[in-house]
């Protein structure tokens, strides 16, 4: 059972984000913002705050953009910093270094576990990290932060789960079963991947946040197409539980899914009222337009 520090993130880059075109048509979706920082920018600055060092983004064509995010561009750096805006050219060298960034190409879109296994070889024989940028959560210890420390007690695979309020919705998550070890830790005996209400082991579905040991790469090898036809991360992950164990955790912090409209709005509101620049026109236009 490996106790092995995680220090290896990879985060699936390669959607089309068909849910915000037009915006998305030459604009990778990752690259959209949350008031002025991009959803990808909250997930590497997340890693980067539970010391995982390395970073491999698996894109897919059109999405070269999120590298250039991520270099340096010392041209505007210089601009910014004789127009005495010192604190934006700093912040923009900052997130150039917080993590090694790795990428590499999915080059059909096979379904998130072909998505995982892309980074096998870049991954080697360590347990790795997986966050799903359309996930953003909201927390004062970063979600996969708490998940590390949640694996390096147990030892075993992690998945982050939360409650869900309405049955209907358990068709859109992987959800999963299991025996409460401890206040928000849970041994688990099931996954299934979006299952419909009434076969649903709980309420408790799997939010885009994964510590998965490396065995998982030879079990996806051998995983065949699942829900919707594309290879399942859930299905290999129920493999994996069944010979080395599983711990689902309900973290601590408020989750947002950002790749759907209406909660990528939401995700904008939240940060932006968590900006001391923008918090109080905001609240008082939100008054005026909920009245
Ligand atoms: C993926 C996973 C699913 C999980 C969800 C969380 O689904 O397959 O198990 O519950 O992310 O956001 P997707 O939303 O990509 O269809």
């Amino acid at each position: 059972m490996s106790k092995k520090k995680v220090k290896i993130a990879m985060v699936p880059a390669a959607g089309l984000g068909t849910r915000f075109l037009p915006a998305t048509k030459s604009v990778p979706k990752e690259l959209l913002p949350i008031v002025d920082t991009p959803t990808i920018q909250h997930i590497v600055q997340e890693i980067y705050e539970a010391g995982i060092e390395t970073l491999i983004l698996v894109d897919g064509k059109g999405k070269s953009a999120i590298i250039d995010h991520f270099d340096l561009n010392e041209a505007l750096e210089e601009k910014l910093t004789k127009l005495g805006k010192h604190d934006l050219a700093e912040r923009l060298h900052e997130q150039c270094n917080l993590v090694n960034l790795v990428s590499i190409r999915q080059q059909s879109p096979r379904g998130l576990g072909h998505a995982v296994l892309c980074a096998k070889k870049i991954v080697g024989n360590e347990p790795f990290a997986v966050l799903l940028g359309d996930d953003l959560v909201d927390s004062p210890v970063p979600c996969i932060k708490q998940m590390t420390d949640v694996f390096e007690k147990h030892g075993k695979s992690v998945v982050a789960l939360m409650e869900l309020d309405k049955e209907e919705d358990l068709s859109k998550f992987g959800v999963a079963g299991g025996k409460k070890l401890e206040e928000g830790v849970w041994d688990l005996d099931t996954l299934v991947e979006k299952p419909h209400p009434n076969e649903a082991p709980s309420n408790m579905a799997i939010v885009g946040r994964y510590i998965l040991t490396p065995e998982i790469f030879e079990i996806l090898e051998q995983t065949t197409p699942g829900k919707g036809g594309e290879i399942q991360l859930t299905d290999a992950m129920a493999t994996l539980m069944g010979r080395q164990g599983f711990i689902g955790y309900q973290f601590k912090g408020e989750r947002f899914d950002a790749g759907d409209q209406l909660g990528f709005l939401k995700a904008n509101i939240n940060w932006g009222l968590k900006n001391p620049k923008l918090c109080d026109e905001l609240k008082d236009y939100l008054r005026k337009v909920s009245q």
